[in-house]
């Protein structure tokens, strides 16, 4: 099921994804100091901002992973602050987190059989995935630990491909992989984004996602401090923070 599919129906112009004044915290620690962020249905949006902006933290806020402790969160219209992690993933919202979050002793399959869950079958996840990347079909009995960075990568996003989400919220894609890994990673995003898929993929470096995104948004310190078009940002860029 998808958020559009949600039995109290949603207006079609609803963000799928909305933070007004979200405040989130590590402990004590304040990370989110009121962040404003939407995400239109359907749209590509790129989370920009130098380390320690806060990307990650509002992901995990967006997934349900952290509490909001002041603001709210809907989802296509609905207000949705206090929400479980497992009920963000009921509602199509699909999280590959930093570091890709995928089980290094498990074995491809039993990585696919743990992201398939309830929503689709062990079976239909592997022919999606192995048929979009035949190396994981070739390694489908290694341990996920034993992958490539890349390999491993394709496992996180055949998350993605094997499950419909409505949204995909994706981390850092890039860390720690070879451009042309990258450069074959994000070819997956275009073809998720092409289906409709919304998404929202925070990145450290704006040069990588830019050309892809819809909008963007740049965070500085707990804040979303601008949002625009592509163009806009980049702009805001090349005179600021990120050079990358
Ligand atoms: N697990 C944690 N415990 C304490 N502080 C954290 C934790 N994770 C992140 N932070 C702090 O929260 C702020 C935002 O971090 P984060 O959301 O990871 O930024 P980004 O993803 O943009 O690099 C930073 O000041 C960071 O040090
Ligand atoms: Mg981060």
């Amino acid at each position: 099921m998808t958020l559009l599919e949600e039995p109290c129906s949603p207006r079609p112009d609803d963000p799928i994804i909305e933070l007004r004044g979200v405040h989130a915290a590590h402990g004590d620690i304040e990370a989110l100091h009121g962040v404003d962020l939407v995400v239109p249905a359907g749209a590509v949006v790129a989370l920009l901002g130098p380390n320690g902006a806060g990307k990650t933290t509002t992901m995990k806020v967006i997934s349900g992973l952290m509490p909001v402790t002041s603001g709210s969160l809907r989802l296509s219209g609905r207000d949705v602050t206090g929400i479980t992690a497992t009920e963000t993933a009921r509602l199509g919202v699909c999280s590959i987190p930093e570091g890709r979050g995928i089980f290094a002793n498990l074995t491809v399959r039993e990585n696919l059989w743990v992201a398939a869950g309830e929503r689709v079958s062990l079976d239909a996840m592997e022919q999606v995935a192995y048929a979009r990347f035949p190396r994981l079909g070739e390694r489908r009995d290694q341990l996920a630990g034993s992958l490539s960075g890349g390999e491993q990568q394709m496992l996180a996003l055949s998350r993605a491909l094997g499950t419909n989400p409505a949204v995909l919220l994706l981390d850092e894609l890039s860390m720690g992989l070879a451009p042309m890994v990258v450069t074959e990673m994000y070819e997956v995003v275009k073809g998720l984004a092409a289906e409709g898929v919304s998404i929202l993929l925070a990145e450290q470096f704006a040069r990588i996602v830019l050309p892809l995104a819809d909008l963007a948004v740049l965070m500085v310190s707990g804040r979303a401090v601008r949002a625009g078009s592509p163009t806009e940002i980049e702009e805001e860029l090349s005179t600021a923070y990120l050079g990358g």
